[in-house]
This record gives C-alpha cells, structure tokens and sequence, in this order.
C-alpha cells in the first residue's frame, strides 16, 4: 500500500491525474475501472486538461463505470451516465462504444448484473480501478455488509448514502433507493487500485479503513489485502492516518 499525502486539491488532482495518464501511455489500450461523485471531479478537470495538451490520448482506452442509479433515467441530469459525460467524456477522445456504465433499465437488471461481468473479462479485466470512499467505507455502492465475493448486483442504498447523495438533488426524496454496482470481488480482481479521498470529512472513516480491522462493516477494509493500491489524499482527509 502506497498513500501518496498531498498539499491541496490542486496538488491531489495533479498526482492522480499523473497516474492515471502514465498508466494510459505505458498501456494506450488500458481498461479503466471509474468513479462518480465529488471525489474524482478534480482528477477529470486535470485528464481533460492533459489531453488538451496534448498529453494523453484515450482513443484505445475502455472504461467501466462503478455503478449507475435504478429509478432515473439515463437522461437524467442526476444520472451518472450523465454525469460522467458532462465531467469527462465529452472533453476527452474516449470512444462511445469503449466506454461502459451499467444499463439501469429496470426490464433487464438481472441479466445486466451478468452481462457487466462477463464484458469486464472479455475486455481481459480492468486495469485500474479508480475509487472514491463513502463515509461509511462504501466502495463503489456496496455498502456495509456486503460480502467481500460480491460481483455485479443491485443493491438498496443505506439511509446514510441517500443523505450523503441528497445534495445533489431538489429534494431528499428524489434520491434513488436502489443502485446497480460492481460487487466487491469486481473491484478487487482490479489488476491495480487507486483509492482517492479529499476533505476532512473523509479523515475518519479513512482511518477506520485503513488501520483498524478488515471487515464487511467497511468494505473498503479490504482493499488493504488488494497487492497493488496506492491512495492518493489530501492534507485534511490524511490527517487521521
Ligand atoms: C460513486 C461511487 C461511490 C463514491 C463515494 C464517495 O461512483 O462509487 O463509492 O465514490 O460515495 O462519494 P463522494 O466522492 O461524492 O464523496
């Protein structure tokens, strides 16, 4: 385990953008695994930044997205198919048919939770898989008590992420209860990790996942037994470790 303490956010964005476009030019048909929500915003300003330099170049590269909501459509302006166009994709040169995010349509769940699974192995795996934390050690959206074997599946939000999640909605109820997300076992045949996390509030369960026990009650526990993570932090989020 690699934790890489940054100065700021800018100093954050910049590390883990560097990463992220070694990892591309050394493999220009590298297979990215991607989060959503606040914590990779600034790691997607800077990509999008480097590929306008002309520094990086996604044309062969494939994504996968973590998971996506059930109950909105993907025309949603909360939907992370939206979301991952508005902050990445449409500034970057990633092939539409290259990039996957799970298919929420509620006639096909099941057979998606397989069909994701068995794409992310025809495509020989993901590369590197790019992580936020949830405040409640939630990796992708497999909340505590997820076991660790876990592979693509539905899950009920806990009450904690669906408060986490209301900021960005008008109004709590219009949060989704249910999402699609990789499993935990997806994430950890990841050939390499890279774990991100900025702000003070994510100080605490930082600490819990990384110094206390390796348990389903913080799925991001078990990250510590993954052997290729490097976490990229903040001064505040690192302060506790
Ligand atoms: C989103 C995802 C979640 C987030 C986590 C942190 O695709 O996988 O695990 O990474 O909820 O969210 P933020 O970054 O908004 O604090």
């Amino acid at each position: 385990m690699n934790i890489i303490k940054c100065k700021d956010i800018d100093d954050y964005a910049k590390t883990a953008a560097q990463i992220v476009t070694d990892r591309i030019n050394s493999k220009p048909d590298i297979v990215l695994g991607l989060p959503t929500g606040s914590t990779p915003v600034p790691l997607y300003k800077e990509l999008s930044s480097l590929y306008n330099q002309g520094k990086v170049d996604f044309s062969r590269v494939t994504t996968y997205n973590l998971d996506e909501y059930i109950g909105l459509d993907r025309s949603s302006e909360q939907s992370y198919y939206n979301f991952m166009h508005t902050n990445l994709f449409k500034h970057i040169n990633v092939k539409a048919e290259n990039i996957n995010i799970p298919n929420n349509d509620p006639n096909g769940l099941e057979m998606e939770c397989l069909e994701y699974e068995t794409a992310i192995k025809e495509s020989g795996g993901i590369d590197l898989q790019v992580l936020g934390i949830g405040h409640n050690g939630h990796i992708g959206f497999n909340e505590p008590g997820t076991p660790f074997d876990s592979t693509t599946h539905i899950i009920e939000l806990s009450e904690e992420t669906i408060a986490a999640n209301a900021r960005f909605f008008d109004t709590p109820a219009m949060v989704p209860k249910k999402a699609i997300s990789m499993g935990i076992r997806t994430i950890m045949l990841s050939k390499e990790i890279l774990l991100l996390a900025y702000g003070k509030d994510k100080a605490e369960i930082l600490k819990r996942a990384l110094t206390g026990d390796i348990t389903t009650d913080v799925p991001a526990s078990v990250l510590k037994l993954h052997p290729n993570l490097t976490i990229v932090v903040d001064e505040e989020a690192s302060s506790l470790l």
